[in-house]
């Protein structure tokens, strides 16, 4: 018997629906339907529409009820980059930081990825899996329905698929979908450092080693490469990003977040799915990356974070016409959050996006940015039953308020994942 499930007494449902991904105008338009309801079947999305037109179809009768009692609802957050598998904080860097020190300074001196790379080398599987277990129930519980999550802190042959394999059977042990992207060159680690040959020497195991093993054990849709200062140059991304390319790993980018190095031209010329950051960006830059399909994913917990006042020009990318999405970077180094409704409120103030462009780049364009629009991001026919209710009545209060959880009720493929008043959900 397939199961139903009639969702009612929306004050606002925010369908997303229309042509994907939005771009300049189209970002604001979250195709509203106000006392909406949706008829939700092994799932998937049945119908979509006013409360009086779902009410009236003749499988609505028959249907399991669920009253949202007047709150906003909108499609599950699509958190597009994320750093899911770490083993502990770096709280005390945050310290170092407070006090002066820059994140490449720290990063110099052995702590930054290194500091995490050395600790998750010492972390048995099962404490990186239950670390990871609690920050995605973190997820659900701020509105979040599918993540991206990258490898990057292991950074060995061992250590890197002992992550990517967490990734896949995470998946299978918990609600949200998980996308799994392989960041091997995330930096040289440090066993390589201060050799003649060592960055070379690195970035063959990644392309004659490590890429081949990632694809032939399905371990990752995407590659992933941190393009910057102290990290790994255009030319070496772009090596590295074709390897992946060759075996099937579709290309994203870590893109002038702390120098600019040309990583978002070299991104749009391998048609990358996203590329991330994006603060330093120049106006050559915009124009490129606005007549392409590769979305512009900005990341204003970083900045928040590390207490910089450069963020990324989010209004400049939007009105040239880029694919503009938003995610939570969730790391221990630049940005240690799962809330999504933090980020709007950060885009909002601080990138100057309206509360409606920010859902969109939250939602479809995200959405898109991990070539899953077609399943995720907005309510439509056909679609995963994928929903985030918020205890507002206007959609602009979700990031109005900050630092505090407004999200009532999550819901993966038709099944609650997330409740804050179990006694009605
Ligand atoms: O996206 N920039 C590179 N990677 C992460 C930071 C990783 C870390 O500091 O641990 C980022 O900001
Ligand atoms: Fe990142």
């Amino acid at each position: 018997m397939p199961t139903s499930l009639l969702i009612t007494g929306a004050s606002q449902l925010l369908t997303l629906r229309g042509r994907d991904p939005r771009r300049g105008a189209a970002l604001a338009d979250l195709g509203i339907i106000k006392d909406g309801a949706l008829l939700v079947c092994d799932g998937l999305i049945a119908a979509v529409g006013t409360r009086a037109k779902i009410e009236a179809l003749a499988e609505a009768a028959a249907a399991e009820k669920l009253d949202l009692g007047g709150r906003v609802a909108l499609p599950g957050f699509v958190d597009s980059h994320t750093h899911l598998i770490h083993a502990t904080s770096r709280a005390e860097e945050y310290e170092l930081k407070i006090a002066g020190a820059s994140y490449e300074e720290i990063a110099r001196k052995g702590g930054g990825i290194l500091n995490s790379v050395k600790k998750l080398r010492a972390a048995t599987s099962e404490a990186l899996k239950q670390r990871a277990r609690r920050a995605l129930s973190q997820f659900a519980a701020y509105g979040t329905t599918t993540i991206e999550a990258k490898s990057g802190y292991g950074l060995d042959v061992a250590s890197e698929l002992k992550i990517l394999r967490l990734h896949k059977e995470l998946a299978t042990e918990q609600p949200l979908d998980i996308v799994s992207t392989f960041l091997g060159a995330h930096v040289v680690p440090a066993e390589y450092r201060g050799l003649p040959a060592g960055v070379r020497a690195y970035i063959a195991l990644l392309t004659e080693k490590l890429i081949p093993e990632v694809a032939e054990e399905k371990l990752a849709e995407f590659c992933d490469v941190f393009c910057d200062r102290g990290a790994f140059t255009r030319e070496q991304s772009k090596q590295i990003l074709e390897a992946g390319k060759q075996q099937g790993l579709a290309p994203r980018l870590h893109a002038e977040q702390l120098t600019r190095t040309g990583a978002t031209q070299l991104a749009v010329k391998l048609g990358a799915a996203s590329c991330d950051h994006l603060e330093q960006v120049n106006a050559n830059d915009i124009t490129v990356l606005a007549k392409s399909q590769t979305v512009a994913t900005l990341l204003p917990g970083c900045d928040f974070h590390l207490g910089l006042a450069k963020y990324a020009p989010a209004r400049k990318l939007i009105e040239a016409g880029a694919i503009v999405a938003l995610a939570t970077d969730y790391n221990p180094g630049t940005s240690p959050t799962m809330s999504m409704p933090m980020i709007l409120s950060l885009a909002c103030s601080q990138l100057r996006m309206t509360p409606a462009e920010a859902i969109a780049a939250a939602t479809i364009n995200a959405a898109y940015a991990l070539r899953r629009e077609k399943h995720i991001g907005s309510l439509g026919v056909g679609k995963l039953a994928d929903l985030a209710v918020f205890e507002v009545a206007d959609y602009r209060e979700i990031p109005y308020s900050f630092g505090m959880n407004t999200c009532w009720l999550t819901m993966k493929r038709g099944v609650v994942v997330h409740a804050a008043d179990k006694a009605k959900a």
